[in-house]
């Protein structure tokens, strides 16, 4: 795919691109030209000078008028005006290297005219959408300049859960303009879950009555305990009407919708609607009013396969789309183990288990939707008990189950948490709105490569693009979709659209910074971490903690405060070791302008000075600073496991440290935190175990506890009256080990997360 693109843009650059016409009187006294497009087009030649065109004028006729004038007539942050014109002064024509790359274009702006090559709806839609980025970037003048680009992936999704939170039409075009401003080419809009049910389906009128609206909500975060709740009801769903003018408007902007319509789990809402179509008909099943997954799922009976085939046959109606999603993720089996339906149902089709019914289940979907014309995608737990033959994939719980679909011949959507969960923190300050959890920098997202490492070349063709997932558990209001999704969503279109050789993260970061200065002048509410500061700490053997300054803002300096003086002063060094006890705080700071402050609250102890060793590393995606992290005197966060301090080890891992201090030490107290998220397959440890040795070699057990509990998120665990004298400990923790049935992660096993081990006299 990469080198296509790049034979192609090589071509469009030879071929006969209209040439630069510049002359003087269009020259700009008192303005720059603002060149920074986002995805960074592969050939972008701009002047310093600006056209004389104030005005789009398209032509009245013409299949491709038709198609630019609708991508950007209704669109809301244009300042360049519009009309239909018999003397239009855009002209588009076809590509003529015949390339089949869908949404490749190729445009230049001279002094009074815009020429478009492109290729039907996508390339249309994407030459318009970077002229609007030139208008709105440099404030409804357009600079004189050409561009050719062809994308890297032909599926570019942005996904939105309307479910756990309700978005209303306008909210959702405002979504859609976001998909179209970045080059997107696919809104996955997951439309049904167990907190709400948010398409009218005519046939079943009890999904607007019943599964549209969940009694209550849960208030603060799932971990925190015990649950509490609202008390209001909330919901809403969007009429027939309604999906018709998303889909519709979407499709203008050459946005294809794919609708996702959850089988067999994450059902409780059509349940609650329609008990007849679960296990036990006589239970009484209700709206979810938390989150996390439900054992109540569709039983596989003629009358479920009756109403989903009538609810898909509503569906298909209203979505054009070539796919429609059916989810297939966290479908927990209990219901199916206990009935005894689905076990005659087992042994009848000759099923091995509960996956085979899942896979008998999707395929028999599958064939319903294919009879009609249409392909489905569903979430990697398709791939268990055996794939439906025409299947596409989308790999979210990490990258196997992507290269398992895509050696069988597969399509493959890559939507990783690691490097595609916008619901993540996106950054470790403590001032981040509360989110489920995990830790998604910008610079992770810009850094993926949806192509696996370890995948043959054969198979790369079935790896079709890549998806951001915006799952609204705590986003209640659109400006927070706005503030976690909208800088994530730009650095992804450049992982879609960019050649190796025009990536480049420092130069995203800039365009983005001018980005982000036009959409907070329009009231959106872009995350802006573009001035944090990125710290490291090391804690060295006998030296101690260190804290290093890792990554300056370009054009920023540095200031930092210590605790014994809160007055700042410029930061010259990149290295600070940590003297003395207390808060240290640092801030970028460029063109009179802040970023935030980073904290560092320093307490040291003994075990500071110490050496460690892990018998299991942590997962690389929680391995904070390193094994230290866990003693550098820096306690991990009360709420986020995702920060620079939690060490996490996942798949039901030990912990085994052992570690050496410089020389004997006196020690009577130990203490060490685990972090408890059950929500996310945290779970605390089932025992704590510290051992001594003279030699480091022969050790002792010296304490042990199995009472490991809390009612927050953390548990910290002392041992005392420890009375010991040593130079070396060896500390054992044992993971909870297998996730039981009925909770969230079943089967898996847990996360064990540990932070700062703390040795005092
Ligand atoms: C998912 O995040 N449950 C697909």
């Amino acid at each position: 795919m990469k080198l296509i693109s790049y034979v192609f843009c090589v071509i469009l650059l030879l071929s006969k691109s209209p040439k630069l016409n510049i002359t003087n009187d269009t020259t700009a006294n008192n303005f720059t030209v603002v060149k920074a497009i986002i995805p960074h087009p592969n050939v972008l030649n701009v002047t310093e000078q600006f056209s004389d065109i104030k005005e789009l004028r398209l032509s009245e006729t013409g299949k491709n008028y038709e198609i630019a004038f609708n991508a950007v007539k209704d669109y809301p942050f244009k300042n360049l005006r519009l009309s239909k014109d018999k003397n239009a002064n855009v002209v588009i024509s076809s590509l003529e290297n015949n390339s089949n790359i869908i949404g490749a274009f190729q445009f230049s702006i001279s002094s009074k005219k815009i020429s478009i090559a492109a290729n039907e709806q996508e390339g249309i839609c994407n030459a318009m959408s970077r002229i609007c980025q030139l208008s709105v970037l440099n404030g409804g003048r357009l600079p004189i300049v050409e561009i050719s680009d062809a994308p890297q992936f032909g599926y570019r999704g942005m996904h939105l859960d309307v479910c756990r939170h309700f978005f209303p039409v306008s909210d959702v075009k405002k979504y859609i303009d976001f998909l179209f401003f970045y080059g997107y080419n696919t809104f996955h809009w997951h439309l049904t879950e167990d907190q709400g049910w948010r398409i009218e389906i005519k046939k079943y009128p009890k999904l607007q009555e019943i599964a549209a609206y969940r009694n209550e909500t849960l208030i603060g975060h799932y971990n925190d305990q015990p649950h509490q709740f609202d008390g209001t009801q909330y919901g809403g769903f969007y009429t027939q009407a309604e999906v018709r003018e998303v889909v519709n408007y979407a499709a203008m902007r050459g946005i294809s919708v794919i609708p996702e319509i959850e089988l067999p789990g994450h059902s409780s809402a059509a349940l609650a609607a329609y008990p007849e179509l679960g296990c036990e008909p006589n239970k009484n099943y209700e709206v979810a009013t938390k989150w996390g997954v439900f054992e109540d799922i569709y039983c596989p009976t003629e009358k479920t396969f009756v109403f989903l085939e009538e609810v898909l046959s509503e569906v298909i109606e209203l979505f054009p789309s070539k796919y429609i999603h059916i989810g297939g993720d966290e479908a927990p089996k209990a219901a199916w183990k206990k009935s005894a339906f689905c076990q005659q149902l087992i042994k009848e089709k000759g099923l091995e288990d509960e996956h085979g019914l899942q896979s008998y289940f999707i395929t028999r979907i599958e064939q319903f939707l294919n009879s009609k014309g249409k392909s489905i995608i569903g979430w990697d737990e398709i791939l268990e008990g055996g794939l439906a033959p025409n299947a596409t994939v989308m790999s979210w719980r990490g990258i196997t189950g992507g290269i398992e679909a895509a050696k069988s011949k597969h399509q493959v959507i890559m939507t990783p948490t690691t490097h595609c969960y916008f619901d993540y923190y996106q950054s470790d300050h403590p001032d981040e709105p509360l989110a489920i959890g995990g830790f998604l920098p910008l610079e992770k997202v810009y850094h993926y490569d949806p192509i696996p490492e370890s995948l043959g070349t054969e198979f790369h063709q079935f790896i079709i693009g890549a998806q951001g997932n915006v799952w609204t558990e705590y986003m209640k209001k659109f400006d927070q979709v706005e503030y976690m999704a909208l800088a994530r969503m730009a650095a992804l279109s450049e992982v879609l659209w960019c050649d190796d050789r025009v990536k480049n993260y420092e130069q995203f970061k800039n365009n983005l910074d001018q980005h982000i200065n036009y959409w907070v002048s329009q009231n959106v509410n872009i995350a802006n971490h573009l001035l944090d500061i990125n710290t490291a700490i090391t804690t060295e053997y006998k030296t101690g903690t260190t804290v290093e300054i890792k990554s300056i803002p370009e054009g920023a300096t540095v200031e930092y405060a210590k605790p014994s003086d809160a007055t700042f002063k410029l930061f010259t060094e990149t290295k600070l070791t940590l003297k003395e006890n207390g808060i240290y705080q640092f801030k970028a700071i460029r063109s009179g302008k802040s970023g935030r402050l980073k904290t560092i609250d320093y307490q040291s102890h003994c075990a500071n000075f110490a050496k460690i060793t892990l018998k299991n590393m942590p997962h690389e995606k929680y391995s904070a600073n390193g094994p230290t992290s866990i003693f550098n005197g820096i306690t991990g966060s009360n709420e986020k496991y995702g920060d620079t301090e939690w060490l996490g080890f996942n798949d039901g891992t030990n912990f085994e440290a052992q570690i050496e201090f410089p020389e004997i030490e006196k020690i009577n107290t130990l203490s060490i935190r685990f972090f408890k998220g059950e929500g996310q397959w945290i779970y605390l440890p089932k025992h704590f175990k510290i051992f001594s040795s003279a030699d480091g070699e022969h050790y002792q057990l010296v304490a042990e506890t199995s009472n490991i509990k809390t009612n927050t998120k953390v548990a910290t665990v002392v041992l005392e009256n420890l009375n010991l004298a040593t130079q070396y400990l060896k500390i054992e923790v044992a993971n909870f080990g297998e996730i039981p049935d009925g909770r969230m992660g079943a089967g898996h096993g847990a996360w064990l997360f540990v932070d700062e081990i703390i040795v005092s006299p």
